[in-house]
């Protein structure tokens, strides 16, 4: 296919990168997730224009930073490398974007990090770990034997809203809809995965806060929850966050998408990455001790938060290209994630791979994710309790995926369990 007809194409799905002038290439079309074709135009880009500059999109211009250590150089450089406003790509002032500490520089970031981080720390978490082992062991004690379900729901959704609703010590029994929230905070149409318009989106927010806004009337004054509320609602730096209601919605946006989105992507991720790699899972059924290092594995292969975005506050020259004061710059982890000149045989999925933990999905610098630790914790619970109880995890039909530039998402995994 020449340029011409490419251009004319809605959907980027069936062409072949090496068509495209470099140029011409946009990684922020969102069909090129949800097919799962996007390592194919990144290999490329790392290897011919690995900071390179899409002067044209929907999106507006972007550099893409591609490889591993470019990335690293622009997620530590923050007094560069701006946070302030948007960390997604695309979004601009008029969407309903509630500010949060992620979309924050220094001083503020760090104060309202600061408060939160405790809940997520992992002397907190070993209190709760018992209460995660239950949780899992329920939820895989009631699956079918035999017959094709749906894991993303039954499991990955199940386990990760859960999980969620203990940080917050939110009412179990609504639990689901802390998932309707993150997918609706994900929702907005620079990123794809756009079903509701700006307005319904906002709407629902709204819900949102005014649900937590009653937690936290009855939250504050009361020290004894160790969840997020009760450390927002009574801590002297953020106390008075009430009374700025949109960053506190902006906050619990934060801690819903931080906690649900990217776990459940691992959970799903894990089991089609074993399926994929049958050798690996052979060695995990020989050896439960891998399970952990695995974990950082998964989070690496799926690599669920694909892009985070950074403004540049001043000219800065990277690879041998002038960033422009003002100019948008993607970090695709899930290119960095990939890069032979940084990770051996990126490409295969090695549950034994040696320093595993050093992958790049969880960012770099002061806004590396706070939750790291949750999202190890779980997937190493989650997996500990399987293969107790499975011989194999088998994936039997087709993998959906979300048309997302920003959440490398699994909407739908048929699979079928074989008893030990
Ligand atoms: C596998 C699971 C997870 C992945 C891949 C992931 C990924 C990320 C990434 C890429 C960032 C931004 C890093 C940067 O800009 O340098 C981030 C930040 C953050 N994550 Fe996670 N995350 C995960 C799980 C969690 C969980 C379970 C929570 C909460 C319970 C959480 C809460 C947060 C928060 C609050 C931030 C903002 C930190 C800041 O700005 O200082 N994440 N995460």
């Amino acid at each position: 296919m020449n340029w011409a007809e490419i251009e004319k194409l809605d959907s980027w799905v069936e062409v072949n990168p090496y068509d495209v002038p470099l140029d011409k290439f946009n990684m922020s079309r969102p069909e090129l997730y949800e097919a799962n074709v996007h390592e194919a135009w990144f290999e490329r880009l790392r290897k011919e224009d690995p900071v390179h500059f899409c002067a044209e999109s929907k999106v507006g211009s972007f550099w893409s930073i591609t490889r591993f250590e470019d990335i690293k150089t622009v997620d530590t450089n923050h007094k560069i490398f701006s946070s302030d406003g948007a960390i997604a790509i695309g979004l601009i002032n008029d969407d309903f974007n509630p500010p949060n500490f992620i979309a924050m520089d220094q001083p503020k970031h760090d104060v309202q990090r600061k408060v939160v981080t405790p809940t997520a720390s992992p002397s907190n978490l070993s209190k709760l770990e018992s209460v995660i082992r239950d949780k899992a062991a329920l939820i895989l004690d009631g699956l079918p034997i035999g017959e094709t379900f749906d894991w993303v729901d039954k499991v990955s959704i199940e386990m990760t809203t859960y999980m969620l609703a203990i940080l917050f010590d939110f009412p179990m029994e609504d639990r689901r809809k802390l998932t309707h929230w993150s997918d609706v905070t994900t929702a907005v149409e620079a990123v794809g995965n756009f079903t509701i318009t700006a307005e319904e989106r906002e709407q629902e927010l709204m819900e949102c806060l005014a649900y937590f806004q009653k937690l936290w009337h009855e939250r504050s004054g009361n020290t004894e929850g160790f969840d997020f509320v009760t450390m927002l609602a009574n801590h002297p730096d953020t106390k008075d966050m009430i009374d700025d209601p949109m960053t506190f919605l902006g906050t619990l946006m934060l801690l819903i998408v931080g906690g649900n989105d990217t776990t459940r992507n691992s959970m799903s991720g894990g089991v089609l990455a074993l399926n994929e790699f049958p050798e690996q899972y052979d060695l995990l059924r020989k050896n439960f001790d891998l399970i952990p290092n695995m974990v950082s594995e998964i989070i690496r292969w799926q690599t669920p938060l694909p892009h985070m975005r950074r403004t540049a506050l001043e000219n800065f020259e990277l690879n041998g290209k002038l960033i422009k004061k003002g100019d948008q710059v993607i970090m695709w982890y899930t290119s960095g994630n990939r890069d032979a000149t940084s990770i051996d045989n990126p490409n295969e999925f090695i549950i034994d791979r040696p320093k595993a933990r050093q992958h790049l999905s969880f960012g770099f610098g002061i806004h590396r994710c706070m939750g790291n630790r949750v999202a190890e914790l779980q997937l190493k619970i989650m997996w500990e309790e399987i293969m107790k109880r499975f011989s194999s995890v088998e994936v039997v039909g087709e993998v959906k995926r979300l048309p997302s530039n920003f959440v490398l998402g699994i909407t739908e995994m048929p699979v079928r369990l074989h008893a030990l």
